[in-house]
């Protein structure tokens, strides 16, 4: 399926063709976009993003009587998203120091942070608790111990690894017993009795990423409650996202269904959305800069980023789907290509493009988790720039980094 006339959901909400059949998100020409903050670049569509936290918080809402919508910031840690969402009333889960910082920056109130990590440092854990983080979510025995010390009284959730396998890629999955995450079911009553001197307020449990599958979501309740009653219940795991024309991913009213079917009266139900809330809501803009047909193999488009602003592809074997950004669909099977020194910085594997030249803006949607936050400067690239667009006015919100920046840490 192409997205020629409707565009099809991977897009953000609101994009569109214009007359000229040039993309448009957040009613910016994206090739405008483009002239005025170069490519690659990282474009959003803020509505996008406000839409779908407030569809997580009416879905809810009209599920349960007690509930938290909580960020997972990781899937896009930059301060105007932290305050977009704290905008929207959401809390957030912040997974490391750096997150935290940034989250404090984006202008989240700390009482509305869940601080996560396998292994938060003591450093990490002291910042937290100096700067009054709702709750840490204690991972491990020696966690426990240090935070007793630290912190006497503190609030925590205690991260169980359910036992539940979601069908996902083996990387982002979190809940099956071999995890390095969390306290398996057996131990949580010794748990419970370590964190004696906490505040200990509930359970957390994440049974990973991308997933589309809504009856591992139904157990988790279930396997949450028989561990006891608590006033706070995290029933994490990442709703899944479209990022190719096919995939058809559960809609979030029933995702909250299925999450909150088997959740107990009176107690105070979290989900934690990173990808669902973002990832749809950015696209990333290239520039082809060569196109080599190897005749009888493939064609080669080779654009200005790759590996260093979006890892997915390589790392998970993510697929995505790709367009040239004024000739949407068209019949030229190509392999979009990086421009890293890795034969598999591939982006796109088989996209069909309109005859692809050098210049065309090339546009990949559904780019905006893990983007951005899993970008690097591999080969010494400058990591792209962050544009929010809205009503057809677009504002950068994380500048794109210099030659200056690679050498800004470096000590002669
Ligand atoms: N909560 C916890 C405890 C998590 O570990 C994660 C993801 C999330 C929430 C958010 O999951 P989401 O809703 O975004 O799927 N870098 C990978 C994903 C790794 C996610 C790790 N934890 C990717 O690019 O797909």
């Amino acid at each position: 399926m192409s997205a020629v006339g409707t565009l099809s959901h991977v897009f953000p909400m609101g994009a569109r063709l214009n007359e000229a059949g040039a993309l448009c998100v957040g009613g910016c020409d994206v090739r405008d976009l483009a002239r005025e903050f170069g490519t690659p670049a990282y474009v959003y569509a803020e509505d996008d993003m406000r839409a779908r936290a407030q569809g997580f918080m009416a879905a809810f809402a009209e599920r349960a009587e007690r509930f938290q919508v909580v960020y997972a910031s990781k899937a896009f840690p930059c301060t105007a998203a932290y305050r977009l969402f704290a905008e929207e009333g959401l809390h957030c889960d912040v997974a490391s120091g750096g997150e935290l910082h940034l989250a404090l920056a984006g202008g989240f109130a700390a009482e509305r942070l869940y601080m996560h990590g396998n292994n938060k440092s003591e450093a990490e854990l002291r910042y937290a608790v100096e700067q009054g983080v709702g709750h840490i979510v204690a991972d491990s025995f020696d966690e426990l111990e240090r935070l007793s010390r630290l912190a006497p009284g503190q609030r925590v959730l205690l991260r169980v690894t359910p036992g539940i396998k979601a069908s996902t890629h083996t990387y982002i999955s979190t809940g099956q017993v071999d995890s390095k995450f969390g306290f398996g079911l057996d131990d949580v009553p010794r748990a419970i009795e370590a964190a004696a001197d906490l505040d200990l307020r509930g359970l957390h449990a994440h049974i990973g990423s991308q997933i589309f599958e809504l009856e591992p979501f139904e157990r988790l309740a279930e396997v949450l409650t028989a561990l006891g009653d608590y006033p706070l219940l995290n029933l994490g795991g990442g709703l899944g996202i479209a990022y190719s024309y096919d995939d058809e991913p559960p809609s979030v009213e029933e995702f909250a269904d299925a999450l909150l079917r088997n959740a107990p009266d009176g107690v105070t139900v979290l989900s934690e959305p990173g990808r669902a809330l973002v990832g749809n809501a950015g696209v990333t803009l290239y520039t082809v800069g060569t196109v080599k047909e190897i005749p009888g193999v493939r064609t080669y488009v080779a654009v200005d980023g790759g590996m260093s602003d979006n890892l997915r592809p390589m790392l998970y074997g993510a697929r995505y789907e790709a367009e040239i950004a004024d000739r949407f669909g068209g019949g030229t099977r190509c392999t979009v290509a990086g421009m890293h020194c890795e034969s598999g910085d591939i982006l796109v594997e088989d996209a069909d493009l309109d005859d692809p030249r050098p210049g065309d803006l090339l546009v990949i949607p559904a780019t905006g988790a893990y983007g951005h936050s899993m970008a690097n400067n591999y080969n010494a690239v400058p990591r792209p720039p962050v544009v929010f667009c809205k009503d057809g006015d677009a504002r950068l919100v994380v500048r794109r980094e210099t030659y200056d920046d690679l050498t800004l840490r470096d000590v002669l």
